[in-house]
């Protein structure tokens, strides 16, 4: 029989128990609310002057290490994890952002809020006449993470792979079988640990890794608005499908790099854990302004970086590895005299190799302004539950979006295997820190969001688009912004527009079905004002509209890329060396040939992967190559 002393003390310790729940909901909320208020209020710098030495600094020695790396991404991660793996080498990794704090920037669902923080560059691009052109002085914003992580702290953590063909056309332009998909499946299943908890969803198990340290969730979403998009697309004779399997078409419920719905950055993942390991070092508030190269032997031998009002130069016996993302990598080469002759010279740089440096910069047009109303409602459940649910790992706070799913398409396309079109639908109500996100103009803000209506939103984006832009320095200051020219839909012959005019076709379709019929779906947006003088939904007021509210993807690629031939373009080999510069590589989305059509993160991790494995060889190779 229990006794009274038993129960008293079952009686406390439940009470505590409820206690201690209480008031860890209540921290989260809070942690919950200040995020927001920050990124609200966050000013985003337009420079890097905080990084800015104090005047007539001396350069001060940082060391010797075999590998220097630069820049703790998303690459740069994963690569300083595998080469500190030798226990004989050195690595010093320098990184200007901070580690992560693993607060507010936990939760996948305030994604947008993220890159208004301090781990976030504020680029934005120079004025915009091709696209964008809905925005405060027609600008794209061009966010890029900072800190150990990279971009992986403030992206929307979508595990996309991207198509075979994407990875085996890669291996024809750098001639390089290694490139091919068959042969890079390896490094994509080494990263990940895939959880499939929704068996009624078709896995393909052989394409996932089980072994990584990075986990992939397939959760079984709470939310209805899955299963009307899957069930819409089944209806116009779409499947469903693994879209990291070969198999790419068809619609899809969210694959997303989160342990228990927390985001898992890949520096938490890759760097952290192992800094204990006496031959990792790394270096964060660390700004590189500089590559040292020799110009006679035109080897790469130091690294100059500020931190805290201090110079130094750490060198690299080894080599160095770039992996500062697309827009930094290309502007620190440049600072370092390596880049178009002519542009170089005219800032006062003296050329060392002439490269198409920053010639060739693509992202993934996106627009996410094809908003109808429904009478449908957000969730009803408090912040609160909210946190509930997060802390048993499940619920809305754990997934970008409501609706966890998506659908990858081949539009009009003469490669009808590979995708170029993405939709990704939501049900959304608009806030400030969106239009703050997106940089929208107070009309096109109004004209579509400004209802304060719940609504279902449709995002198209083009996964293989044609144009391109550039990327070039400002000035010889390291401490300016580099100038981004975006030109997203300035090809020619308007194929990506095209593109994305059949994309709107599909989402009316998709509209049209029993299955968003239910939801009493009508299109909210009004007539754009600067699309007004065309008639309201032809082909030609879509064109105008597409010129208005496509912006990035947040994806830029293609800066540096890999190749054969550098009068073409090419800037690095398959080897990822920097044609004609030694012991310089450059790991990271700046060396993508072409964009894949995925999120660009995860082709970013088998970049780093690859790199690592290659260099392994290269140096710890028993016998030399003849
Ligand atoms: C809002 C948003 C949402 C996105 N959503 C997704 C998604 O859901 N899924 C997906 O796969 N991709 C997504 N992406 C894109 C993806 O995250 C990036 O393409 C990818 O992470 C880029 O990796 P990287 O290694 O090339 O560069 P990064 O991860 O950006 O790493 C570069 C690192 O170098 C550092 N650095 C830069 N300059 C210097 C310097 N001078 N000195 C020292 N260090 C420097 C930076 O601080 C940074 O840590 C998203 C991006 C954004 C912005
Ligand atoms: C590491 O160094 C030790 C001692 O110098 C040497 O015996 C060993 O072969 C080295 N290992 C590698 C992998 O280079
Ligand atoms: C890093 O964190 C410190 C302490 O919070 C802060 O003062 C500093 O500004 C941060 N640095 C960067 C580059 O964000
Ligand atoms: C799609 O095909 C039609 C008819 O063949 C053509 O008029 C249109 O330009 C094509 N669109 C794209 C995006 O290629
Ligand atoms: C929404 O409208 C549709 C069509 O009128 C109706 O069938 C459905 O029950 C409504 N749903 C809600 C939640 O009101």
């Amino acid at each position: 029989m229990m006794s009274v002393k038993c129960v008293y003390f079952l009686l406390i310790f439940t009470i505590r128990q409820a206690f201690c729940e209480t008031s860890k909901v209540r921290w989260y909320e809070s942690l919950i609310q200040e995020g927001i208020e920050k990124a609200k209020n966050y000013q985003l710098p337009s420079d890097a002057k905080m990084y800015e030495p104090r005047e007539n600094q001396k350069i001060n020695e940082y060391g010797s290490y075999d590998y220097v790396i630069i820049g703790s991404g998303t690459s740069g991660s994963i690569i300083a994890s595998r080469l500190s793996e030798i226990e004989n080498w050195s690595v010093l990794v320098l990184e200007a952002g901070n580690f992560s704090d693993n607060g507010f920037v936990q939760f996948p669902r305030y994604f947008p809020m993220h890159s208004s923080s301090q781990y976030s560059w504020g680029y934005e691009s120079v004025p915009q006449s091709t696209a964008c052109l809905g925005t405060v002085n027609k600008v794209c914003k061009i966010h890029q993470g900072k800190g150990v992580g990279g971009t992986s702290l403030i992206n929307g953590v979508l595990y996309v792979r991207g198509h075979p063909d994407n990875y085996d056309n890669w291996a024809k332009i750098a001639e390089d079988p290694s490139w091919s998909y068959r042969n890079i499946l390896k490094y994509f299943k080494k990263t990940e640990k895939f959880l499939w908890t929704n068996k009624k969803v078709p896995v393909d198990l052989q394409y996932h890794g089980n072994e990584g340290l990075l986990h992939v969730q397939h959760k079984v979403p709470n939310f209805f608005l899955t299963d009307v998009f899957i069930n819409a697309n089944k209806e116009l004779g779409i499947g469903v499908t693994d879209y990291n399997s070969p198999k790419q078409l068809g619609s899809s419920v969210l694959q997303l790099y989160t342990k228990n719905g927390a985001r898992e950055d890949i520096g938490s993942v890759f760097v952290t854990p192992f800094l204990n390991r006496k031959n990792l070092k790394v270096s964060t508030e660390s700004y590189v302004t500089k590559i040292g190269i020799n110009r006679l032997t035109k080897t790469a031998n130091t690294v100059i970086f500020s931190k805290k009002g201090n110079t130094f130069k750490a060198t690299a016996k080894k080599e160095i590895i770039l992996a500062a993302g697309a827009v930094s990598t290309p502007q620190i080469l440049m600072l370092s005299g390596i880049g178009p002759k002519n542009s170089l010279e005219n800032l006062g740089i003296p050329p060392i190799q002439d490269l198409k440096v920053g010639g060739k910069l693509m992202d993934h047009p996106t627009s996410k302004a094809l908003i109808f109303s429904t009478n449908v409602s957000l969730p009803s459940e408090t912040l609160q539950e909210q946190i509930r649910d997060y802390l048993q790992g499940i619920g809305t706070l754990t997934a970008p979006t409501l609706s966890q799913a998506l659908g990858f398409y081949s539009l009009n396309n003469t490669n009808n295997v590979a995708p170029n079109v993405e939709i990704i639908s939501d049900l959304t109500q608009p806030t400030e820190i969106d239009k703050k996100f997106s940089g929208w103009s107070d009309d096109t803000y109004k004209a579509y969001w400004g209802k304060n209506e719940n609504s279902i939103g449709f995002a198209i984006i083009n996964v293989a688009p044609k144009s391109f832009g550039t990327i070039k320095l400002k000035s010889r200051d390291p401490y300016e912004h580099p100038l981004i020219d975006s030109k997203l839909l300035s090809d020619e012959n308007n194929e990506d527009i095209d593109v994305m005019y059949e994309a709107i076709k599909l989402v009316f379709k998709l509209t049209q079905t029993q299955a968003y019929k239910r939801l009493n779906l009508r299109y909210l947006g009004e007539p754009l004002t600067r699309c007004r003088h065309l008639k309201f939904k032809t082909k030609e007021y879509w064109r105008c509209f597409l010129r208005q509210t496509t912006l990035t993807g947040y994806h830029p690629v293609g800066t540096c890329p890999m190749g054969v031939d550098a009068e073409k373009g090419a800037v690095v080999g398959s080897d990822l060396k920097v044609i004609g510069i030694e012991k310089l590589r450059i790991a990271d989305a700046s060396v993508f040939p072409t964009p894949v059509a995925g999120h660009p993160s995860v082709a970013c991790l088998m970049v780093g992967e690859k790199v690592a494995d290659e260099i392994k060889n290269e140096h710890l190779e028993v016998c030399p190559r003849y």
